[in-house]
Formats: structure tokens, C-alpha cells, sequence
């Protein structure tokens, strides 16, 4: 959206935003499903299931414990291979890459926020953020300035120094965010973003969440929590394994 303002005695005109993007499919599943086998019982954890995700569109998963919710999107961030089915990833079907291939293109197409936050123990806080970039060979000047400017933006920035057991869950969990940010990546996966946080600190990485959305990323957050709905462009909900409802919503924050 281009705004310009004119104002006829001063005779001065500025753009005020401009935020283009082309709204890209981003990834998706065809038909893939995951079962899970332990000695003679079977797990079916996901149906098969078509889903997908585009640029600009902040999608809710939703749906109890146990409903598959972390499966669809790991299936969705190449964290696992799917038991049936395909997953595209950035216009490639994942099945056709070898490993290195196929971690070139997650360390380059997403940021993946855990549900178990996965920080590194032994690194402080600015390394684990610098990672995927050192991982991308960014220089590491350039590097740590990014995982600053990632970390500030989470309000984490004066824990730098600290080992991940230093820090409470919610601290954890934003330091997982800016890690998920710092690469710039199309797409943005989150398992359970606001589980540590309260009410004051989900509200901040909601609206951050939503505004990368407004700029162009495609943004997936699975949650129990109702209270997210509000900043969802679609929500689906998730049931023993399947979607079971899908809704878009036009009153999206
Ligand atoms: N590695 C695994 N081995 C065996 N079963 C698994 C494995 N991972 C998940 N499951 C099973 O698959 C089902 C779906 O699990 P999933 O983690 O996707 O649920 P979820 O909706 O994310 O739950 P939660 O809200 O508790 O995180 C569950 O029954 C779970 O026990
Ligand atoms: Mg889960």
C-alpha cells in the first residue's frame, strides 16, 4: 500500500508505507500422512492431509493434545519425512533431495520455532541466534549484528551472555524466536509460541508474529490457545489425526 500525502501550501508529498509483496504458495502437503510403528502398535499421528501455506497469511493450527498438530508442521518444516504422500517446500518436492540438499533448503526457507525451544546448552544466548547464520557462512560481524538486531526486537537483547539453563521458559522461548527471525527466511514455523510466555510477552510476539505476516513471510503458529485466533488470517483446527474445519478470517488484527 502506497500512501501519499500532499499538502498544498508546503507543497511536499511523502510515501508514507509501501509494502509490496507477491503472494507465493509457499509450502505444502499432498496427501501425506505419518504413522508412527512401536513393536506391534500403531500410531497414527496424521491422516493424510492436504494443507497449504502462502506468503502474507498468518495461519492458526489449533486442536488438543495429541491431535497431530506438531506432526503437520514438522511434516511442513521437513523436521520428518511423511509415511505417505509429498511435501513442497519453496517449489521442490523434498523427496527428490538428498540430506545436504534438503538442509540447504530449510536452513534457507525457514525459521522454526520449537516446542521445546531446541536453544544449544552450551552456547550463550547471541551464538545460538548466530547459528543458522554462521550455518549460511554470513560473515560473523555481520552475523552477530543480526542476531542483535533479532534479539532486541524480543526484548532479549541484555541476555546475550547467558547460557540457555540461566533463563526462564519465556526468555527461552523468545530467544528461540529471534532465532527463527534472524535468517529472514519465507516462512516461519511455531510450535506452541506463547506457551511460557504471559499475557503481556504473547501479545508482543503475536503482534510481531503478525506484522512479518503483513510484510510478506508466511507464518504458521500451532496453539491450544484460543486467545490467538484474533491475529489469524485462517485458522484450522486439527482433530485425532485430520483437519477437521477450516475458516478464513476477514476481522484478522
Ligand atoms: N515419535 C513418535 N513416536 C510415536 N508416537 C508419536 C511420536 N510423535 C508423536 N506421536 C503420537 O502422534 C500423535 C500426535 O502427536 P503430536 O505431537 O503431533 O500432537 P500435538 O497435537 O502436537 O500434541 P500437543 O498439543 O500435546 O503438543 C500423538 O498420539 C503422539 O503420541
Ligand atoms: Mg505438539
Amino acid at each position: 500500500m502506497i500512501e501519499i500525502k500532499l499538502n498544498a501550501k508546503l507543497y511536499y508529498c511523502t510515501i508514507k508505507y509501501c509494502a509490496f509483496f507477491v503472494i507465493v504458495k509457499i509450502a505444502y502437503l499432498e496427501g501425506a500422512s505419518k504413522k508412527y510403528k512401536s513393536g506391534d502398535t500403531e500410531v497414527v499421528a496424521l491422516y493424510p492431509t492436504d494443507f497449504s501455506v502462502s506468503t502474507g497469511e498468518l495461519v492458526l493450527i489449533i486442536g488438543p493434545s495429541g491431535s497431530g498438530k506438531t506432526t503437520l508442521l514438522s511434516l511442513l518444516g521437513c523436521v520428518i519425512y511423511p509415511t505417505q504422500g509429498h511435501v513442497n517446500l519453496n517449489n521442490t518436492y523434498t523427496e527428490k533431495l538428498v540430506d545436504n540438499d534438503l538442509a540447504h533448503l530449510r536452513l534457507n526457507s525457514i525459521g522454526f520455532v520449537f516446542q521445546s525451544f531446541n536453544l544449544i546448552a552450551p552456547l550463550n544466548v547471541l551464538d545460538n541466534v548466530m547459528l543458522p547464520l554462521m550455518l549460511q557462512k554470513v560473515n560473523s560481524k555481520i552475523a552477530a549484528q543480526r542476531a542483535h538486531e533479532a534479539l532486541k526486537l524480543l526484548d532479549m537483547e541484555h541476555r546475550v551472555s547467558s547460557l540457555p539453563k540461566m533463563l526462564s521458559g519465556g526468555e527461552q522461548q523468545r530467544v528461540a524466536i529471534a532465532r527463527a527471525l534472524v535468517t529472514n527466511a519465507p516462512l516461519i514455523l511455531c510450535d506452541e509460541p506463547t506457551a511460557s510466555l504471559d499475557s503481556k510477552s504473547a501479545t508482543v510476539v503475536m503482534e510481531h508474529l503478525k506484522d512479518l505476516a503483513k510484510k510478506g513471510k508466511a507464518v504458521v503458529v500451532v496453539s491450544h490457545d484460543q486467545r490467538l485466533r484474533p491475529y489469524a488470517n485462517r485458522i484450522v483446527e486439527v482433530a485425532d489425526g485430520k483437519i477437521i474445519n477450516e475458516t478464513s478470517e476477514s476481522n484478522s488484527v
